[in-house]
């Protein structure tokens, strides 16, 4: 009998940067590992509605392989307007290929067209490799925070988060 030789074929993926529809958000559980966002999800896809928030995602063959939050500024934050950047993420098999730094321009065009001139994002201490990349971006850290916020699962359970982070933030041209 013959070893099975291993073959190498190479297929056309096209990525599309979107913002998130309905039909998104239970393929934004990646199968399971983000179900206990379930609820944040669905809020943030109603706050989208209601334009103050974007779930953007990076979209291969209708599966959002990668996404990036971006919080608007509310009415009452002041005359400077910042938007805040959060759950990004690419599938692991898809990194490193510049899928995430062009999620984070797009979302920076549309902070700009939003006439928002800060974008923010926060960094767990404990992960340099992304803290680097923003720092390639151009976002410099001007503070420090504790972490701790909470949240309601998919279960019903209240679970509590602390991450000790780096907190960023880059200036935007308005587009
Ligand atoms: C951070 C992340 C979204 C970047 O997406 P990406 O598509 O891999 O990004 P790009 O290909 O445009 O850039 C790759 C850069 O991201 C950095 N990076 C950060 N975390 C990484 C990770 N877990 N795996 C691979 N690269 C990572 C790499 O070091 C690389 O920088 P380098 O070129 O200096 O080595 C992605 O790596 C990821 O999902 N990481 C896990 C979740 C995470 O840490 N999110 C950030 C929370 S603040």
């Amino acid at each position: 009998m013959t070893a099975l030789e291993p073959t190498s074929i190479i297929v056309p993926l096209p990525i599309t940067l979107r913002a998130a529809t309905q039909h998104d958000l239970p393929k934004l559980e990646w199968y399971g590992q983000y179900a206990h966002f379930r609820h944040l999800f669905r809020r943030a896809f109603r706050e989208q509605q209601l334009g103050r928030r974007s779930i953007l995602v990076a979209d291969c063959n209708q599966f959002p392989i990668g996404c990036l939050f971006v919080q608007f500024a509310r009415a009452d934050d002041g005359p400077i307007k910042r938007a805040y950047l959060y759950s990004f993420r690419v599938m692991e098999m898809f990194r490193g290929q510049g899928i995430g730094t062009r999620l984070l321009s797009y979302a920076e065009t549309i902070i700009g067209q939003r006439s928002h001139t800060w974008a923010l994002i926060s960094v767990a201490k404990d992960n340099p490799a992304a803290r680097r990349l923003y720092e390639r971006l151009g976002y410099r850290v001007y503070a420090e925070d504790e972490g701790r916020w909470h949240y309601v699962d998919h279960r019903g359970n209240l679970r509590y988060v602390h991450e000790p982070c780096w907190m960023l933030q880059k200036p935007i041209l308005m587009g």
